[in-house]
């Protein structure tokens, strides 16, 4: 009998989602003879099972459009606010999944969704994931559909974000995305040639930042570009979060935890608005007019680039092999040319951050980009 899958976007949207559904999907029903359905809106869908059918057509002219024609969501199956309460969801997804006739889910996401896969396949579903995030920081593979396009899009903004910062004299810091990690910011920095790069990994000061600052205008530069990952903080930034986070750790009751939490969504509140607090140190620091762009949500919009269509489409089939082939609780991820099932234990709660020594640092470095430290 024919297996019947389903599937599903989840976490932030991100370009080459619908390429890697359409990879999965063509070689699925194509090449495997399988039966898809394709869950709305990530685990909220597959919870409320609502679900639409997926066949050729359905997967036809999807190939370059942004986002993900199914719909996405930031839910914890197992911490699930319905009806005004928190739940636990899984026992319902089984359930929804046996009644539906799944043999698999393949679930298209990034950390948060490698953790409900794990959730959910120990609690006995056969999923697959495929590594999807602009971050770049999933954890067991090389990479991760979006994370080409998004750089690009960076890159692009750094290039033109020059012309201002060159015309007018000013500083022009661009807040870019990464969450925790400064993949992005490091890529993008590097191929725009930022003069300052900032990255969650290397804590920076203003004194540092400003002496890179200063010594362009000493050679005749009279601008600057600063690419600051989002995550990155000053140095006392940097160690109020991390103590606050030891605290959440740390707690043993109840009570101890709730406050803990309390305090550290506090103190991630009143550092939100660093790179405009950044800005107007540099501007106090240098002499020179400073200004902010945030590039938010430009970044995962659009287009997916060659790259993650590339690798959307080569995951999506290599996913479509592992459940032919009945291997689950696994990831498809990018190794080299080719990819590997990593168990998804080995993937799950890890965060895969820019190691301070990395080659991309190093290559930073000697092209004399100051990193803040
Ligand atoms: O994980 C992708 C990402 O774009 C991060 O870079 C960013 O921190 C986060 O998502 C933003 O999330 P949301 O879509 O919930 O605002």
């Amino acid at each position: 009998m024919a297996k019947r899958v389903g599937i599903l976007t989840a976490g932030g949207d991100s370009p080459g989602l619908n390429a890697a559904i359409r990879g999965f999907g063509k070689a699925a029903i194509g090449h495997h003879g399988m039966e898809l359905i394709g869950f709305r809106d990530g685990i909220r869908g597959l919870v409320e099972n609502r679900y639409l059918k997926l066949d050729n057509r359905a997967l036809s002219g999807i190939l370059t459009i942004g986002g993900t024609v199914l719909g996405t969501s930031r839910d914890k199956v197992h911490k699930m606010s319905v009806d005004g309460e928190v739940r636990d969801m899984r026992d319902i997804v089984l359930e929804n999944c046996a009644k539906l006739g799944l043999d698999a889910v393949v679930m298209l996401g990034g950390g948060g969704t490698a953790k409900n896969a794990l959730r959910l396949s120990q609690a006995g579903l056969n999923v697959v994931t495929l590594p999807k995030t602009i971050d770049n920081d999933i954890a067991g593979t090389d990479t991760s559909f979006g994370f080409a396009t998004a750089m690009e899009i960076a890159t692009e903004a750094i290039d033109r974000l020059h012309s201002t910062a060159h015309s007018h004299h000013r500083i022009i810091l661009t807040e870019i995305m990464g969450h925790r990690a400064g993949w992005l910011t490091l890529g993008a920095g590097i191929a725009g040639g930022a003069d300052v790069i900032l990255l969650p990994e290397i804590p920076y000061s203003v004194e540092s930042i400003s002496a890179t600052i200063k010594e362009r205008l000493k050679r005749g530069s009279t601008f600057s570009v600063v690419a600051v990952a989002e995550g990155a903080r000053d140095l006392g930034d940097r160690a109020d979060y991390d103590a606050a986070e030891l605290l959440v750790k740390s707690s043993k009751t109840a009570e101890a935890q709730g406050a803990a939490r309390t305090h550290l969504a506090n103190v991630v509140d009143s550092q939100r608005e660093h790179t405009f607090k950044l800005a107007r140190e540099l501007e106090a620091a240098t002499g020179l007019e400073s200004r902010v762009t945030i590039l938010g949500y430009v970044q995962r919009g659009g287009i997916p680039c060659a790259a993650d269509r590339l690798l959307g489409s080569r995951l999506g089939t290599a996913a479509a092999d592992a459940v032919a082939r009945g291997e689950f609780g696994v990831m498809a991820a990018a190794r080299g040319e080719g990819f590997e099932l990593v168990p998804l234990a080995e993937v799950a709660g890890k965060l895969k951050l820019v190691p301070v020594e990395h080659g991309w640092v190093e290559t930073a470095r000697q092209l004399g980009t100051g990193l803040g430290d």
